[in-house]
């Protein structure tokens, strides 16, 4: 590797390179097949209408949720309630932060996957053998008593503000999720929360540049979510794909919708039930593409399993010691169970 190789990807992206470096590059076998899904039937994953939840659509919504649970893993969310100026603010500080010179991103860079605020490239650039085509900023949200503000970019100034709103109003959606969801397995509607401790939430930001050869690598490769539940704000760009049924399935973006997904904890307090589902990020020519996730997750010390009241013969306790104690995001654990 050359002595003045970048640190981050976008300094490279930008660089005007024709060919990505060969460690970017996939073996055949594991590329991904950018014709197969143009011609893709169009299908994707269900959309529910969070309007009524409270109100006279209740139950109907609590039963599309756990359909889309058990059999995708993946939902998208409208009338979710989070203000579409605070998305659009915290989409703009990621866009703004994305374009600040490589001296003043490179303040916040580590590898260090230990670390509670971080920007860095690929996916684990200490472990892995492929590096992927993106950059993200790492940052934990909750709980705030540990002060996790403070180490956030403060650069753009409204930075930590609008993100902190940001947070907040994605965890009281969170929150409104867990209750419809425990409700939906048939448990008291605060059982998860209860479960989850003191919970704790953590965000990236995924910065994914234009890439002169899209079909030889990946934004991310496939991978399940090893936390509870994952809340993912994505820009206008395709890029995510959901597998169903051996095939990838495209999640393009709709304005002002989230994307929420079952992690694999949540497959655990479920008793399979509910599918935490291999998902990737694939990346085009043209357009650089912004995801924002949010990893919710139980606090450190919580211990996740299932309620007896979802073990019974249809489902026999599984072996789940593989997960038991994994809080942080899979960036911590490696790609967990693939
Ligand atoms: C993730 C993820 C998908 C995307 O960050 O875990 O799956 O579209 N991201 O960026
Ligand atoms: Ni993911």
């Amino acid at each position: 590797m050359a002595p003045t190789a970048n640190l981050l990807l976008a300094d490279l992206a930008s660089s005007g390179v024709k060919q990505i470096p060969s460690k970017y590059i996939r073996p055949i076998s594991d590329r991904p097949n950018l014709s197969d899904l143009q011609i893709s039937d169009g299908s994707t994953i269900p959309l529910i209408d969070l309007l009524g939840l409270n109100g006279p659509n209740h139950s109907l919504i609590i039963k599309q949720i756990a359909q889309a649970c058990k059999n995708d893993g993946f939902f998208q969310v409208e009338n979710h309630g989070i203000p579409e100026e605070m998305i659009n603010n915290v989409l703009n500080m990621a866009r703004k932060f994305f374009e600040l010179p490589e001296s003043e991103r490179l303040k916040y860079y580590s590898d260090d996957p230990t670390k509670t605020t971080r920007l860095s490239t690929s996916f684990n650039v200490k472990t892995e053998q492929v590096s992927s085509w993106r950059d993200f900023l790492r940052l934990h949200c909750y709980p705030l008593d540990q002060d996790y503000i403070r180490e956030w970019p403060s650069n753009p100034p409204s930075f930590r503000n609008d993100v902190l709103e940001y947070c907040k109003s994605v965890r009281g959606l969170v929150l409104r999720l867990l209750e419809a969801i425990s409700e939906s397995l048939g448990l008291e509607k605060d059982y998860i929360d209860k479960k989850l401790g003191k919970h704790g939430q953590h965000m990236a930001m995924n910065y994914y540049p234009p890439c002169p050869q899209p079909e030889l690598t990946y934004g991310l490769p496939g991978h399940t979510d090893p936390n509870l539940i994952t809340i993912l704000f994505q820009d206008d760009v395709p890029g995510l794909q959901v597998l169903r049924n051996d095939k990838w399935i495209p999640v393009n973006p709709i304005p002002n919708t989230f994307i929420v997904n079952i992690g694999d904890q949540m497959q655990v307090l479920s008793n399979g039930r509910y599918k935490s589902v291999l998902h990737r990020a694939v990346v085009n020519c043209d357009k650089e593409r912004i995801s924002i996730p949010t990893f919710y997750c139980p606090s450190p010390d919580a211990i996740i399993g299932p309620p007896k009241e979802l073990i019974n013969d249809d489902y026999p306790a599984a072996d789940y010691t593989y997960v038991k104690n994994i809080t942080r995001s899979f960036e911590t654990k490696g790609l967990s169970k693939n």
